[in-house]
């Protein structure tokens, strides 16, 4: 794991706009493909994202968008589905096609088209040939995507009920707690898991405990985001209120240094 400490929010996420740049420049001539999260973690990203397309540094005009996770039962259309969500905070903002943003399908409600929404959003994973580059934010609780405490750490996208944190946490974006769905689809932390390059960006107190959890504590379905210690190739960006908790914090500042110049 890569763990990268910047003064601040903002400069947070011009550190992991390059993570991600560069994670997508390692397979040149392909059509890159971006994983997205949702929530206010990563809106910075986009937003630097969209400024690499501005000054020509970055082009996702032929990209591809694979979102992490959607509610069951929204109405299509509806304001906070994540695919309304992505195509506000992310396609509009970089320039992605719509055409090529794929949400897993959460508008039935009945179990047996659920399932078949969950194996049709893995299959189009796998005939995009994976994702490159996958950005995360990590729930207050640990979660990753919609994967909540309790997740198997090999899972595949699936029907998953919501905690009732999570659906406190995002009641703000609905008129009431019960307006908020009590289920989704979300990718499974076995599919997160399959891109090849994690880009974590967390920010503010309120994720330190959580942060502080998923790195330096023990990889566990209690904490699903410590399955980012397994992948070999996991860069977590952070600002210093989300760093708090980490006790490693010198050899981390000691290794994002890289070798001595000579
Ligand atoms: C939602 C999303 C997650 C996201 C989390 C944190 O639950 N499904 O993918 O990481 O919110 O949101 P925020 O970044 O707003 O704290």
């Amino acid at each position: 794991m890569e763990i990268l400490v910047s003064p601040d929010p903002a400069a947070t996420a011009r550190r992991a706009a390059d993570v991600v740049l560069a994670g997508l420049a390692r397979r040149p001539g392909r059509d890159p493909v971006l994983g997205l999260a949702t929530g206010s973690s990563p809106l910075g990203l986009y937003q630097e994202l969209g400024r690499a397309v501005a000054e020509g540094r970055a082009d996702f005009s032929t990209a591809h968008g694979i979102a992490l996770d959607e509610y069951v039962g929204l109405p299509p259309g509806h304001p906070e589905g994540y695919r309304q969500v992505l195509l506000r905070e992310v396609c509009d903002v970089i320039g992605l096609s719509p055409d090529r943003l794929a949400v897993p399908d959460g508008s039935a409600t009945d179990e047996a088209s659920l399932v078949a929404a969950a194996t049709a959003y893995e299959e189009r994973i796998a005939a995009l040939g994976g994702v490159d580059v996958q950005i995360l934010g990590i729930g207050a609780n640990g979660h990753l995507g919609f994967n909540e405490p309790g997740s198997a750490l090999a899972s595949r996208t699936r029907v998953k009920r919501l905690s009732e944190r999570t659906r406190r946490d995002n009641a703000r974006f609905f008129t009431g707690l019960d307006d908020v769905p009590t289920h989704c689809l979300t990718q499974g932390l076995g599919t997160i898991l399959g891109a090849r390059r994690l880009v974590l960006v967390a920010t503010g107190d309120g994720k330190a405990d959580a942060v502080a959890a998923a790195l330096e504590g023990p990889l566990t379905a209690s904490v699903p985001a410590s399955v980012l210690q397994w992948h070999p190739d996991t860069v977590v960006c952070l600002d210093e209120a989300a760093a708090a908790g980490l006790r490693g914090r010198q050899y981390y500042d000691d290794s994002a240094a890289g070798l001595p110049s000579r």
